[in-house]
């Protein structure tokens, strides 16, 4: 058997985010600079064939999961048959999506059939003035009928990501709450990371506090299992009827528990999302390295995993913002 692979800290890397496209077609202001255009040149995506020869290697090295992220993953033209490409492969358990939900009334089924069994939506605000001014456009009526028509495909879990921002959406926490239980999606709250000119500013705010309040309301107790393979933290309703996790990338890191690394639209393996070390696998691939090559790049790119990100102490250190690395 293939040995796992396993970095410098003795952390196994188990999950694979793979970005489809650095585009997005919304403009969401913790993701995506103001007036950003420097998007990838097609020449440099990697190609369905070029991005399962990567996931295979993976999954030969035992990356149970896989997570489509973009940019918006749903922008890529075929995106189906590319799941249908890659859910064949052995190894993989579980195929993940993260998207804002704006293009998916028009691919939910077709992304289940393919092989896609959960998705996580970004929805920072149920209120449609407040979305504009988060995501830039007039979002939120496509968002809400991405939702139903993911419930309808059979998506299950749905995850909804709230970034919070003080002054400018925490005051709507109670009400996405109540929002999620009764349309039984899974609320995540989620810290705003600084990277490149976005997610660095004023608005942050950290989790625990909204937690508190939630737990007083709800009755919230803490859930020992993992619902997703990611570093949120899970608390649910006493009857089991819901829950709530809480991202934390600031405020409580879960670095030491890192599972992942990220595979951006050019083919370059980015170690951490707050650190620099990556690692191109393009021009290894268009030169013809074989799969035993393929192999042993990825594992010297594991050997540059870095312990942890430093956003908090360096918060300048990260030029790259979101869209560019992967969800
Ligand atoms: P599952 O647990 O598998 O459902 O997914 P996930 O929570 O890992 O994925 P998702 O794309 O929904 O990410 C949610 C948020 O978690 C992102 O907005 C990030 O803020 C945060 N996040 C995900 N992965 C990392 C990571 O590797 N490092 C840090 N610091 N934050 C991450
Ligand atoms: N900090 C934290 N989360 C972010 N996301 C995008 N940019 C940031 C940031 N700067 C989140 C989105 C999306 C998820 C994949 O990443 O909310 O749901
Ligand atoms: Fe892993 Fe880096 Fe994310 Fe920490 S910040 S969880 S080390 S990718």
């Amino acid at each position: 058997a293939v040995p796992p692979l396993v970095d410098r800290f003795g952390r196994r890397v188990s999950y694979l985010r793979l970005s489809v496209t650095d585009k997005c077609d919304l403009r969401c202001t913790y993701c995506m600079p103001k007036g950003f255009s420097g998007f990838a040149e097609p020449e440099s995506w990697l190609r369905f064939d070029e991005i399962q020869r990567v996931v295979a290697a993976f999954a030969r090295m035992g990356t149970a999961r896989l997570r489509l992220t973009g940019g918006e993953p749903l922008l890529r033209k075929n995106l189906p048959e590319l799941v249908r490409q890659l859910a064949p492969l052995p190894g993989l358990q579980d195929i993940s999506l993260s998207t804002n939900a704006t293009q998916l009334h028009k691919h939910a089924r077709q992304l289940y059939a393919a092989g896609v069994r959960r998705i996580n939506v970004s929805l920072d605000s149920l209120d449609k003035a407040c979305m504009e001014k988060i995501t830039g456009r007039d979002s939120l009526a496509h968002i809400m009928a991405g939702l139903q028509a993911g419930k309808q495909a059979g998506f299950h879990p749905i995850k909804l990501n709230m970034v919070l921002m003080r002054g400018v959406n925490d005051h709507e926490v109670m009400r996405m709450a109540e929002f999620c239980f009764k349309e039984g999606f899974i609320l995540r709250l989620i810290e705003a990371m600084p990277m490149g000119e976005t997610g660095r500013n004023s608005q942050y705010m950290e989790v625990q506090a909204l937690r508190e309040q939630l737990v007083d309301k709800f009755g919230l107790v803490p859930l020992a299992e993992e619902l997703g393979g990611g570093p949120a933290r899970y608390w649910g309703l006493p009857d089991g009827s819901g829950s709530i996790g809480f991202i934390s990338p600031i405020s409580q890191h879960f670095c030491a528990s890192c599972n992942r690394v990220r595979l951006s639209v050019d083919g370059t393996l980015y170690m951490c999302l707050g650190q620099d070390e990556k690692l191109a696998l393009r021009p290894h691939l268009r030169a013809g390295i074989d799969d035993a090559g393929l192999d042993a790049l990825i594992r010297q790119a594991i050997e540059l995993k870095p312990e942890r990100h430093e956003f908090a102490t360096q918060p300048h250190k990260i030029i790259r913002f979101m869209s560019q690395t992967g969800g």
